[in-house]
């Protein structure tokens, strides 16, 4: 079952009213839906703080943008490399001197279908370490300050979740055995998911005020394919891009952008395009399946994700 709750043209930005006094972090935020989520918050005059890993990216996509709203736009850029945690520490601190509100962290970053088994510098399955440990610190070391803000984290996901194993392989969960592209992938967005469950529940508990939604983007035409997918599957998405079955990048961004800033909207959620097969179509809150919020997997992937990065959550 699908609902827009926004009209049959589902959430778009024309229900924006002024950013101007909002701060939002994003991370991958120089391409494909990140950067299209950045175009249209600073559109409505918010400040933007980009942590990517690609400082010349970076660069050219901050020229893009003041390029586009002229040069007071207010967008900076954070190195940060998820696939290292040192990375991750020093850009949250960094941010933590700098940036005395954050209203949302959109966590938008992400590589997928990586061919190979490869190991981050921390030595995790790279999928599962930039898309899930990268984020589970990022979140945990700003989370005092976008409590303090009464903000949100904003994570975003994938209908990936559905197609691997639907659970956590605790006992392999860098995949030395049997690795597939695919399944590491799926699972490494599950666990962003279920981290996202998790912390809701926490903050519940704790009496904090701040919120947690989690989105996806459907099928965007974005680089995710080609930064780090194999040759057939860069063949396939291409093909695929050409169909209706693909939606631009823009449109892929609604979603995030309407976490980040519309009231109202429900935790235990997914969100985001309710039109065929949920991979386009108006945005609204999509079919959530109860595998991604079991109780007992959530908290032992909290516990194992605390120990494995080496890093304590206060909530
Ligand atoms: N496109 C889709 O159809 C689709 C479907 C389902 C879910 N999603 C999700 O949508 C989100 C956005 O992806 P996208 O499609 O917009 O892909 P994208 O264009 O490739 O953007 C991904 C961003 O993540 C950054 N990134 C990758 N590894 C990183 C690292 N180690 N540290 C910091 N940043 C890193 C990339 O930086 P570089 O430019 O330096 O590589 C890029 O800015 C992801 O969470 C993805 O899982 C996308």
């Amino acid at each position: 079952m699908t609902d827009t709750q926004f009209g049959s043209k589902g959430w778009t930005p024309e229900r924006l009213g002024s950013l101007a006094g909002k701060t939002y972090v994003i991370t991958g935020a120089n391409s494909g839906t990140g950067f299209e989520a950045s175009r249209i918050l600073l559109s409505k005059g918010a400040k933007l703080v980009m942590l990517n890993r690609s400082a010349e990216k970076s660069a050219a996509a901050i020229e893009k943008l003041k390029h586009e709203f002229g040069s007071s736009a207010d967008v900076s850029f954070i190195r940060m490399d998820l696939a290292e945690l040192a990375s991750v520490h020093a850009a949250a601190t960094e941010v933590l001197e700098t940036v005395p509100q954050i209203d949302a962290l959109i966590c938008n970053a992400a590589i997928a279908q990586v061919p190979m088994q490869k190991l981050t510098k921390d030595d995790f399955e790279s999928q599962i370490g930039t898309n899930h440990y990268g984020h589970f610190v990022l979140c945990g070391k700003l989370f005092d300050r976008i409590d303090l803000s009464l903000g949100r984290i904003v994570i975003v996901a994938s209908l990936g979740y559905k197609m691997g194993l639907r659970t956590i392989q605790f006992d392999d969960l860098n995949w030395d055995n049997n690795y597939r592209a695919n399944s590491a992938y799926s699972q490494s967005k599950l666990a962003q998911m279920m981290f996202a469950y998790e912390l809701q529940d926490r903050i519940n508990t704790a009496n904090k005020n701040a919120k947690v939604h989690v989105c996806h983007p459907g099928a965007s035409a974005t680089s995710l394919i080609k930064t780090s997918g194999s040759l057939t599957s860069r063949f396939v998405f291409g093909l695929m891009s050409l169909s209706p079955m693909v939606q631009s990048a823009k449109k892929g961004a609604y979603p995030e952008v309407m976490c980040a800033t519309e009231d109202g909207l429900d935790q235990r959620a997914l969100y985001g395009p309710t039109g065929r097969m949920e991979w386009v179509g108006p945005v609204g809150k999509c079919t959530l399946e109860p595998y991604a919020y079991d109780k007992e997997t959530m908290g032992r992937l909290w516990g194992r994700s605390e120990k494995d990065t080496n890093f304590s959550w206060k909530l």
